[in-house]
């Protein structure tokens, strides 16, 4: 079978690979030591984000060559064939936009144009709802808004949202429902008031069986509790690319808010996707998050390869997976309200990057996306911080933290940036057995005893890890982180000649999904399926086969 290799793409894989080899037995520490200026020559400032690539193995030699590979993708040309709109998607041949979304300044191309037509949509049902003329079945003024979307759709808003808490207006209370367990709408329904609620259905295709189930939970609870059929357009709004198909669910064509082809799922949360950011932060500031994308699609656009930084960001993982064996990324926000970034990366990096073919079909014989994990420092050290500092697999590591924190609380702030920088250095430096010998002599420690736990403090240390550091988590700087992130899973796809803007690989398990409901329904399960899902699929049947459906 033919396969792609990365010597079909780059003429300088060998010397990479020696240059790998020479960091084998080359440490982070003696980096440092032999150049105090690293940390400055390392980094890239750019809207608002400051850059601190100085913690991985990397040195000018390593660099020139990554950047060779850069050039030899064509990365620069390939940047301008995804901002000029070509059908960089081309298994669904079409283009991806997103950065149509965060336009700075007027809006010129048509697509800019629709959009800008949708947010003064959007902007005008925000300020009828906050200000109360928009009203409830019973006339009451909105209270809650409740997003029910999952994967693009839910994701993005949901971790925004969350991300800016210090912004929310107090207006409405935002709310997401994403799963087809019916426990999550259940336990949120009652806590809400029905005649206070207004739902957003969010989906890009208006098919997805997770979302239209969930929107036809909500209609039952609102017919149920008191709205009428000709009442329901008070609490339903869509955003949708298949408007007719929101209206024929029965969502009134005027509530209707329109989301186009030429926006990926995963890209779309500055589209009208992004409306319980809205809600929760306002308009103003919503359009500051866009703001901030721009600025970062701007610097993506015309910022040098080497000083650029989501450029930077994508060759850095490339380096790590395909030449440092490295599988997994993990990303460390230090900011509470930052939690929800690993899960929104991990469908970001993985939906479009996790690719078997190239963008013609041929097998790829080399690593494409990597596993995306993390949470918020500094609960991961108490956790899986160990296998971090003592594990056998090396794990480059995505730190973010801010200077300045928004509530009052300057002791814990300062706390938290100590930690963040701690734990960089930590797995850096590490600490070797010598040393923690003569700590336990110090104190007191026997030699049997020091012989016996010593080696179990080892830290092999020369472990990876970027630092982005912003002044204050803004929608502005925020933007720009999630703009900077977009660019890389762009840069990456770029470098391994995959699409990055499609995700074929969910559709068997949304099939099957369907085959599987329908065997539980008619309890007519084939006998030609394996005889693990038999079993399972006839354990279900038989455990409800007293209740009504
Ligand atoms: O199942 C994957 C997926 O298609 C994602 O790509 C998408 O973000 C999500 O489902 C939701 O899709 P939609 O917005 O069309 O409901």
């Amino acid at each position: 079978m033919q396969k792609h290799t990365l010597n079909t793409l780059y003429d300088n894989v060998e010397t990479l690979k020696s240059h790998a080899q020479k960091w084998q037995s080359h440490t982070l520490s003696d980096a440092f030591a032999q150049d105090r200026n690293r940390a400055a020559r390392y980094c890239i400032s750019a809207a608002g984000l400051e850059m601190d690539y100085s913690k991985n193995p990397v040195d000018d030699d390593v660099l020139e060559q990554l950047l060779h590979a850069a050039k030899q993708a064509d990365l620069p040309k390939a940047i301008t064939r995804l901002l000029r709109g070509d059908h960089v998607n081309n298994t669904e041949d079409r283009p991806a936009l997103h950065c149509a979304l965060r336009f700075l300044g007027e809006p010129k191309t048509q697509e800019q144009k629709d959009v800008a037509q949708t947010l003064e949509k959007m902007s005008a049902l925000i300020t009828k709802v906050h200000s109360g003329d928009w009203k409830g079945f019973k006339g009451d003024t909105i209270k809650d808004v409740v997003n029910i979307g999952i994967g693009g759709s839910d994701l993005g808003p949901r971790m925004v949202t969350k991300a800016l808490t210090p912004y929310h207006t107090g207006h409405t209370n935002v709310h997401f429902i994403a799963n087809i367990d019916g426990a999550e709408i259940d336990d949120l329904t009652k806590k809400l008031n029905p005649a206070t609620t207004l739902f957003l259905v969010a989906s890009k295709s208006f098919s997805t069986l997770e979302t239209l189930e969930n929107a036809l939970t909500a209609r039952k609870w609102m017919l149920d509790n008191g709205c009428a059929q000709n009442q329901l357009a008070q609490h339903f709004v869509a955003i949708s690319s298949k408007v007719d198909k929101a209206v024929e669910f029965g969502i009134d064509a005027d509530n209707v808010f329109p989301l186009w082809d030429w926006v990926g799922g995963r890209y779309s949360l500055w589209s009208a996707i992004g409306m319980p950011i809205a809600f929760a932060i306002g308009m103003s500031n919503f359009n500051q998050l866009r703001e901030g994308a721009g600025t970062m699609d701007e610097h993506f656009a015309t910022a040098p390869l080497e000083k650029n930084i989501p450029i930077m960001m994508g060759l850095l993982m490339f380096w790590h997976s395909n030449f440092l064996g490295t599988d997994t990324q993990a990303v460390l926000p230090y900011a509470h309200h930052m939690q929800l970034l690993p899960a929104y990366l991990q469908q970001l990096e993985m939906e479009s990057n996790g690719k078997s073919v190239t963008r013609d079909g041929i097998k790829v014989d080399y690593q494409t996306g990597s596993i995306v994990w993390g949470t918020e420092g500094t609960n991961g050290q108490h956790s899986f911080h160990q296998l971090l500092h003592q594990g056998t697999t090396p794990v480059p590591i995505d730190f973010i933290a801010t200077l300045k924190a928004h509530h009052n609380i300057d002791h814990q702030h300062r706390y938290l940036f100590a930690n963040c920088v701690a734990q960089s250095q930590a797995l850096m430096t590490g600490r070797d057995e010598a040393t923690s010998a003569a700590e336990m002599r110090s104190e007191g420690a026997s030699e049997e005893q020091i012989a016996a736990i010593a080696p179990h403090k080892v830290h092999p240390g020369n472990r990876p890890s970027t630092t982005f550091l912003m002044e204050k988590l803004t929608p502005a700087t925020l933007g720009a982180l999630i703009a900077a992130y977009e660019h890389k899973v762009f840069t990456l796809g770029t470098l391994w000649n995959i699409n990055s803007f499609d995700q074929w690989g969910v559709e068997l398990g949304k099939l099957l999904g369907t085959h599987v409901a329908n065997a539980i329904e008619t309890t007519d399960v084939p006998s030609d399926w394996d005889c693990s899902t038999q079993n399972l699929v006839k354990k279900f049947t038989e455990a409800n086969k007293n209740i009504d459906s």
